[in-house]
């Protein structure tokens, strides 16, 4: 059963709204606005559909902020929705392309179909899950330009599309297993639905095509002339994203941005002209130096720790591990920065020693290149209860484990 139906339509829809409001101005824990409602009579499906609405608006929030209110969600729709800063840059890619309808194929509650909507282009999304394009029909309700289709995207005929005025396609395939795709991601494109392949083929109809996909997408597997981005916000790598010439005013090649919740960007890319799929560059090993750095995860997935290496003057600690070092590392905003204290064993009592004698009364802990687990290391650490708030890196100097002790620095940029 579309668990949805009974919120779509009247009076559901008018409930939600009215709840809704009232929460905002005056929530009531669900527990109880359950309890009232059933109390005034309301229909039990229509009561669960309309408290879940509220709990996953709510939910929400932390993805879409204010806009949650008014949008509608299924629980899975909202796991595998783009958060909102990023579909904005999606849909920010198709209208500096000149894109004017563009088709969401695969388009879950609409989280990218809504950006692309709102910059002002016409959207037809379509999505294989009643539930899905119920949502989806709901979320692209205000704007005129907006078509909703059922049906899977694989029984397309592209050019038809085409013919239909669509100028360019997102796609955003479904990565999960199982009926509810809550549990295992699959690592294998071709595996994904739709598949990568069949994805990517759409261009040779469509030139503008743009599609998401794991971060930790092969490189090998990128077409070598599209552009690659890998996108964090907040230091939480989100999503690669994969787009067509067409769709790439920054030409071939790999980048990584990272976001804040304020929309605030940094942009790092590959050396002009560089293909796609060009493998990793290879790092420098340095000696220890005065300072070590984490860089972001988006810069580490897409390949281009070497390049940040490159402007900062960096090395890596050890071959293979993605901390980077040096004398004299600039503030940047692709790492977070720590200043070298002392280096130690890695050993729970040669930690703890170094730690009470610098006044720690906080740490937190990080790993690279060393199997320990970071909570049973904290439980056994001795800290004297001081006020300094220092970090352990635990990696591999010169072939052996060793405990970097050492203090975060703050980022000014
Ligand atoms: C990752 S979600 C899309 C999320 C969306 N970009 C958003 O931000 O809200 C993938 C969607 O693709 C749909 N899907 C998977 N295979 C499909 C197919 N063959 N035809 C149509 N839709 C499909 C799933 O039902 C799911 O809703």
């Amino acid at each position: 059963m579309n668990t949805l139906t009974p919120i779509l339509s009247s009076p559901g829809w008018e409930l939600l709204e009215s709840l809704q409001a009232r929460q905002e101005t005056n929530p009531m824990p669900l527990r109880e606005l359950g309890a009232a409602l059933r109390a005034s009579g309301i229909e039990a499906d229509l009561a669960a559909g309309v408290l879940t609405q509220l709990a996953l608006r709510q939910a929400a929030r932390a993805k879409f902020g204010p806009f949650a209110s008014h949008m509608v969600f299924t629980r899975d729709g909202l796991e595998q929705a783009t958060r909102l800063v990023v579909a904005a840059r999606h849909a920010q890619r198709f209208r500096a392309s000149g894109a004017r309808r563009v088709a969401d194929l695969g388009c879950g509650i609409g989280a990218d179909a809504l950006a692309i909507a709102g910059l002002g282009l016409d959207v037809l999304a379509v999505d294989i899950d009643p539930e899905a394009a119920g949502a989806v029909a709901a979320n692209l309700r205000d704007f005129e330009g907006a078509q909703v289709r059922l049906g899977d995207v694989m029984d397309l005929d592209i050019a038809e599309l085409a013919s239909e005025g669509v100028d360019a396609i997102f796609a955003d395939p479904a990565r999960r297993t199982g009926a509810s795709r809550g549990s295992a991601r699959i690592t294998n494109p071709e595996d994904w639905s739709p598949p990568l392949s069949a994805v990517l083929g759409w261009a040779h109809a469509i030139e503008r095509v743009g599609v998401k996909v794991a971060p930790g997408i092969a490189h090998d597997v990128i077409p070598a002339d599209w552009h690659a981005q890998w996108v964090s916000v907040g230091g939480d790598l989100v999503e690669a994203s994969l787009w067509s010439p067409a769709l790439a005013p920054e030409g071939r090649g790999r980048s990584c941005l990272l976001l804040d919740e304020a929309g605030a960007a940094h942009a790092l890319s590959s050396p002009e002209g560089m293909a796609a799929n060009t493998p990793a560059e290879r790092v420098e090993v340095a000696p220890l130096g005065a300072f070590i750095a984490e860089a972001d995860p988006a810069v580490i997935r897409s390949g281009l720790l070497g390049r940040l290496a490159d402007k900062t003057g960096a090395g890596i600690v050890s071959d293979k591990i993605a901390y980077l070092t040096g004398d004299d590392l600039p503030d940047n905003p692709f790492y977070d920065r720590f200043e070298v204290l002392e280096v130690t064993n890695l050993r729970a009592k040669a930690i703890s020693a170094a730690l009470t004698s610098r006044d720690a009364g906080s740490v937190e802990i990080k790993k690279r290149g060393a199997d320990i687990n970071p909570d049973e290391l904290r439980k056994s650490l001795k800290l004297g209860g001081g006020s300094a708030q220092l970090t352990v890196i635990a990696t591999r100097l010169a072939g052996r484990h060793r405990a970097i002790i050492c203090k975060r620095l703050p980022k000014n940029l």
